[in-house]
């Protein structure tokens, strides 16, 4: 049997520069976007140590802006693996630099495929899964694996 291995949480920061808002001063979804893909793809690496691409994404609801200036803090971990794919969990949390004040702003999943050297999926190892919060996220990716092997069947029209 593979041996299994824990994910660490992935932490990057960044700050929102005037070129990355709307005229009200927020960061646009586009680049939390961006950001939350490479800080999740990072967790993947570092998990199973070969190169990961991105599948697919879930519904991210944007729960609170990020405003010109701000510290945005992601963070990211495996939650949940299949043979060869990856759920992970990202949050991002905006931060006010002078007051300190942080606060969650988004939550989203994203999933990820290894590849191997042939570049088709390649396995990846087991998910030890060990504190409370830990097997919380683990359930809650669970459901998401459900739902993505619902939905891959479906024609893209
Ligand atoms: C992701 C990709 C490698 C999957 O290839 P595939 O031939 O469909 O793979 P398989 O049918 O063998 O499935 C392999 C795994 O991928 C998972 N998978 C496939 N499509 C998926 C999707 N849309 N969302 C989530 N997982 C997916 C399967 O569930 C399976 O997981 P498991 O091994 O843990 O059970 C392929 O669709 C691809 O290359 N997509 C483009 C990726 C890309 O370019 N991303 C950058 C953004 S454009």
């Amino acid at each position: 049997m593979a041996a299994e291995r824990i994910s660490e949480w992935i932490t990057t920061f960044d700050t929102v520069f005037p070129n990355h808002v709307n005229p009200l001063g927020t960061l646009f979804g586009g680049r939390v976007l961006e950001l939350m893909d490479v800080n999740a793809a990072i967790a993947c690496w570092r998990f199973c140590r070969l190169p990961s691409v991105t599948a697919s994404t879930e519904p991210i609801d944007f729960r609170a802006p990020i405003y010109v200036g701000e510290i945005i803090e992601l963070r990211s971990r495996v939650a949940y693996v299949g043979r060869t794919s990856m759920i992970v969990r990202c949050e991002v949390f905006g931060e006010n630099p002078t007051s300190g004040e942080r606060r969650l702003c988004t939550v989203g999943h994203m999933n990820f495929v290894a590849l191997g050297r042939d570049k088709k999926p390649a396995p990846v190892p087991k998910l030890r899964v060990e504190t409370e919060l830990e097997r919380h996220h683990h359930k809650v990716a669970q459901t998401i694996r459900e739902s993505i092997a619902a939905r891959r069947n479906q024609p893209l029209i």
